[in-house]
């Protein structure tokens, strides 16, 4: 898991924590890259003493410069460019590309309070816009700081902010790409690359960027709503707050830079990116060479190129660029022919003797009447004569080579100065904003203006920008003072006077009229007689000579003296001290260009410079304005401009001199933190209070601290407030209450509640926690129940429908039953059918489980009526099937014994009372072995094999004796042997039968025929295994039929015809005797079998 940390420092900045990984979040702003919310949220720094105060009213030692630099030091080192005094918003130049421009930051700013969110341009630039749709009134940024400080990448991208964040559509999208591509147009014919910086801006902009405003009625929520979401509800006809159109005022181009550059500078950067960019069939049209090294006003400064600049890309951009603002090809071709022939003018070389010149080498010339279309002839003599008009006289003298070098030097100067102007008017014709149907909109104005400068040797340019950042001073001064002022009048607290260093003293010194410098530099300019710059500096010397804010050379004390040239006079300017060289003033303020040479101008067939030079300007018999005179009217003008705006201010600074990022040079900022007049702007803004809040902020924000406020105060806020400074112990001198705002003195009152808040929220945020917690089990437990009942309610609906459908089923087949139960005996019918069926399954399934277990187990289920003859077929399968089974299984000796036993059954079943003892014991092979039986027989008998043997008693015929003898059955005879004898063979062919009696005894006789000789009559022989053995003689004699079962008695010979005969009698044990009537008498046991 992630963790997250936000921490609020005072005026409401947060800090996040980054995560483990590195990234950053921010709960109310959308994800951001790594760097770029490091640098925007001030992530990773939890520290106050760390990252300072995000507002430098929040310093405690507010009166210290060295604490004042130490909070920026700070700041700047965590990448923190960005910091306010109140309002005011001070930028340091990172000197690289931070992340914190994106489109996420955008919206992260965008319809955002000033005091939310980390200072940041855009916070600056949506404010303004915001104001600008609320309060209706036009704003102005204005964006200063020294050369490289960073105005013009500031005043780009507050322009892109509103690009991006403003509403759109197709016309208006056409207006943004233009106030957008304005930027790469302006800055390739106005920026050059100086010492200090790359791009410098070479003039000064003030750019109007108007915004639609056509329903002024519409209410301030439908406003808000419009500004916060991309696309917006309304038509954009009818929506409020789209960049419709622009202006763009131009003060002070660079001229001189066009003839001359300083070592290591350049000339502006068209003439480089026309050069390495221009395509070759263009170059051969203008004449010119890919070589700046051709062009005498490109080799000056002696750096044709720079390494961060890339003039062949630029050269695309700026060619796509003027095609986006509208210029056709026709256009496009003319300026490049100006700027070609400003080249080709350097490059005219002048020769001649005795002072006058004339022109070396005419190809220059061709070129030039070509590109400028002119007359070569006139326009050469332009370049080496003057024409002056004294007296309603046309006097032309020839110039010397000095003249004639200045002269063409002021030709290049103009026509290049002048087109700069038209091309300012063009870009704003394009810019215009052209909807006429109702001519209401807002402005917001961005003020690009070169910065205090202070060079080693400063001139007219110099003199007249630090005079412009004089006005602009007064200007802030009087406007902070002014809305401070108004604060405290506004929420009715008593305004306490403000010591601040007022410059208007050097402003009047500088332009009052008839005793400002500027002033009497005109004078100089235009009186007649032999007027120069020393001159000049004798006539300051007198007529300002005593103003404290003023020292030339001579007027000075011995130590200034020191360290000024006596061609130099010193302003205490509100942000130092400067001196300027007199030299080159008269000539930079008339800014003359001869007569012959506006007309030669003034008859091109350029249509541009038929624009710039007016042929009016010829009959005009008025001097035209001086320089510095146009430059402090244009002042004055845009005084006026910015007067009628509510401003907003950027002071730019620039870390260091050599353009690195992470150098914090203290002496520079020092510099610029004083000359910007930051102290100053703070000491103001800090003399009354400190800190203000509007009541609701100041309450949300630290309601918590008091329980009587907290969680929310319901009656009157500025009670609530009342209530809660009570609480935090605040003294009365310590805080005021306005109208809607409470006012406290010092930062330290803020820090302390600050810090106490601090110290609440770890007991707000285990609340918070145990709140959520609670609430997000209880939610998470109310949702299991809640499935959970569903889950029950509905699995209870299913038993219940299935409990009812079976009990519907049971009762329906109960009913069935019954049914079928009374319709029994009836035929087969509706009403029976199921009972029917249910009997005959259910008889079917008893038998299936009490099928009998084997073929002796004769039970069987008794089955309905309607199946005793399955039931009969069913029960003979069956057992069938267990015969076939028990036979399958059946040994051969079992087989053996079995169907002898068959054999004993049919012979004895039901005929003898002994049969049924005999069936359960097996019948034995038999039952005298070798061993039983004496070897002599066994030799007797030879190889006839002895087939069943048996011990049996010998009844004697006459005298019934008995006799142990042995009965030996082989495969033809029975033998009776006696010990080693054979006593009888009776062979099975002369067998004539055996009897037996039905009784349970054992006797039986063996039948012989009487009349056999061998033989000596019937055997009466004795068994106890009587069964076993009868059933081995009638299979070995194969006389089964021939066993005669008697009752009572059997009658047998004795031989020769005499007959004995055995009675049998059923008694209760066996007894074997001779009878009185000679017969042999046998009583045999009763058996309960039979
Ligand atoms: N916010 C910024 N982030 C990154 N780089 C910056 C930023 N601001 C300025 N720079 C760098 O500083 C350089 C100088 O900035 P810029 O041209 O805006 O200065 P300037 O104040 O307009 O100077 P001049 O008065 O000479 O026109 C830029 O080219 C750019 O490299
Ligand atoms: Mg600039």
């Amino acid at each position: 898991m992630m963790e997250l940390r936000i921490q609020l420092i005072p005026t409401g900045e947060i800090i996040l924590s980054p995560g483990k990984n590195g990234e950053n979040f921010c709960h109310n702003c959308k994800v951001v890259g790594t760097d770029g919310v490091r640098a925007m949220m001030e992530s990773a720094l939890t520290a106050r003493d760390r990252v300072g105060v995000q507002d430098f009213i929040l310093l405690e030692n507010y009166t210290s410069e060295a604490a004042f630099i130490e909070n920026l030091r700070k700041r700047f080192k965590e990448n923190l460019i960005y910091t306010y005094i109140g309002s005011v918003l001070v930028s340091v130049n990172p000197y690289r590309d931070l992340e914190i421009y994106t489109k996420n930051h955008m919206e992260r700013y965008r319809g955002v309070n000033f005091y939310e969110v980390s200072p940041h341009i855009y916070a600056v630039a949506d404010n303004s816009y915001r104001s600008m749709r609320t309060e209706r009134k036009d704003q102005c940024i204005l964006i200063s700081g020294e050369s490289g400080a960073g105005k013009t990448e500031a005043s780009k991208k507050i322009l892109q902010y509103y690009a991006v964040t403003c509403p759109a559509s197709d016309q208006v999208q056409t207006i943004k790409d233009r106030l957008l591509q304005s930027n790469p147009v302006l800055e390739a014919f106005g920026n050059a690359k100086t010492l200090r910086n790359d791009n410098s801006s070479r003039f000064g902009k003030y750019m109007d960027i108007q915004f639609d405003f056509k329903y002024p009625s519409m209410s301030l929520s439908s406003r808000t709503s419009s500004l916060s979401s991309p696309v917006s509800p309304w038509p954009l006809s009818r929506r409020q707050g789209a960049p419709v159109g622009g202006h763009i005022i131009n003060y002070l181009l660079e001229k001189s830079r066009v003839v001359h550059q300083n070592h290591g500078e350049r000339n502006f950067h068209i003439f480089y990116q026309l050069i390495e960019g221009g395509e070759e069939d263009l170059l051969r049209r203008l004449g010119l060479e890919r070589n700046p090294q051709q062009y005498q006003y490109l080799v000056k400064g002696n750096c044709p190129k720079v390494s961060s600049i890339n003039d062949r890309s630029d050269w695309k951009v700026v060619r796509k660029a003027l095609t986006v603002i509208g210029f056709n090809e026709d256009e496009v071709e003319e300026l490049l022919n100006i700027i070609a022939s400003v080249l080709h003018l350097g490059n005219v070389q002048y020769g001649g003797e005795e002072g006058v010149a004339c022109i070396t080498c005419d190809t220059q010339i061709k070129y030039l009447a070509r590109l400028l279309g002119v007359n070569g002839t006139v326009l050469t003599e332009a370049l080496t004569h003057k024409k002056i008009i004294a007296k309603g006289e046309e006097l032309i003298s020839p110039l010397n080579l000095e003249q004639a070098s200045s002269a063409r030097d002021a030709l290049s100067k103009a026509v290049y100065g002048r087109t700069f102007t038209w091309l300012v008017n063009k870009i704003n014709t394009s810019l215009a904003y052209t909807d006429d149907s109702y001519k209401h909109y807002s402005v917001i104005g961005l003020l690009d203006i070169y910065g205090f400068e202070v060079f080693q040797h400063n001139s007219f340019e110099q003199f007249c920008i630090n005079y412009c950042n004089e006005k602009l001073q007064q200007l802030f001064i009087e406007l902070t003072l002014k809305s401070e002022q108004e604060e405290y009048e506004a929420e009715g607290i008593t305004w306490e006077p403000v010591q601040y260093f007022n410059n208007k003293i050097i402003c009047d010194l500088v332009e009052e009229k008839f005793k400002g410098i500027i002033s009497i530099l005109d004078e100089e300019c235009l009186r007649p007689g032999d007027a120069s710059d020393i001159t000049f500096l004798e006539k300051l010397e007198d007529t300002v000579g005593g103003h404290p804010h003023f020292v030339t050379h001579k007027l000075a004390d011995g130590k200034t003296r020191k360290v000024m040239g006596r061609d130099e006079f010193r302003l205490l300017h509100y942000a130092g001290e400067v001196n300027y060289n007199v030299n080159g003033f008269l000539d930079k303020n008339n800014d003359l260009l001869f007569r012959n040479l506006k007309e030669v101008m003034c008859m091109s067939e350029n249509k541009i410079l038929t624009q710039c030079f007016d042929r009016e300007e010829l009959s005009d018999k008025k001097r035209p304005d001086t320089a510095a005179t146009q430059f402090k009217a244009s002042l004055a003008k845009l005084m006026e401009i910015l007067m009628s705006k509510e401003p907003s201010y950027i002071r730019c600074i620039k870390p260091n001199d050599s353009k690195q990022s992470g150098r914090f040079d203290d002496v520079l900022i020092r510099h610029q933190v004083k000359y910007l007049g930051l102290m100053e702007n703070l000491r103001v803004r800090r003399a009354g209070f400190a800190y203000r809040r509007r009541y609701e902020v100041f309450l949300q924000r630290y309601k918590s601290l008091c329980p009587e406020t907290w969680p929310n105060w319901e009656a009157k806020l500025s009670d609530g407030v009342a209530t809660l400074v009570k609480h935090l112990g605040y003294k009365p001198e310590d805080y005021k209450l306005g109208r809607s705002k409470i006012f406290i003195r010092f930062p330290k009152t803020l820090f302390a509640t600050e810090e106490a808040l601090e110290n609440r929220k770890h007991s707000l945020a285990t609340m918070l926690q145990a709140g959520w917690k609670g609430y997000s089990q209880r939610s998470k437990y109310q949702k299991l129940r809640t499935s959970a009942i569903a889950i029950q309610a509905w699995w209870r609906g299913i038993l219940a429908r299935r409990r009812a459908k079976r009990r519907r089923q049971a009762a329906d087949t109960i009913r069935r039953f019954i049914k079928g139960f009374i319709y029994r005996h009836k035929e087969r019918c509706p009403e029976n059918e199921y009972f029917l069926d249910y009997v005959r399954y259910s008889f079917l399934m008893t038998l299936r489980r009490n099928l009998p277990k084997n073929v002796l187990d004769k039970s069987w289920p008794t089955p309905p009526a309607a199946l005793t003859e399955a039931s009969e077929h069913l029960r003979k399968l069956c057992m069938q099937n267990m015969v076939w089974i028990y036979c399958k299984r059946i040994s051969p000796e079992w087989k053996h014994q079995m169907e002898q036993k068959m054999i004993a059954s049919e012979i004895f079943k039901e005929k003898k009372d002994n049969y049924p003892q005999s069936v359960p014991k097996l019948f034995l092979s038999t039952r005298l072995d070798g061993e039983n039986i004496n070897p002599k027989v066994l030799q007797a008998l030879g190889n006839e094999k002895l087939k069943y043997g048996v011990p049996v008693t010998k009844y004697d015929r006459k005298g019934y004796k008995p006799r142990q003898r042995q009965l030996l059955l082989t495969a033809n005879s029975a033998i009776i042997v006696e010990d080693a004898k054979l006593k009888q063979r009776i062979d099975y062919d002369t067998l004539k039968g055996i009897s037996v009696s039905s009784l349970s005894d054992g006797l039986f006789v063996l039948h012989v025929p009487s009349d056999d000789n061998k033989q000596k009559g019937d055997v009466v022989l004795q068994s106890d295994h009587v069964i076993e053995t009868l059933t081995k003689i009638a299979i070995c004699a194969n006389k089964v039929n021939n066993i005669n079962i008697n009752q009572g008695s059997i009658t047998f010979t004795v031989g020769q015809g005499k007959e004995g005969c055995i009675d049998f009698t059923p008694g209760s044990e066996l007894l074997v005797a001779k009878a009185k009537n000679g017969h042999l008498s046998v009583t045999a046991p009763r058996l309960n079998s039979r």
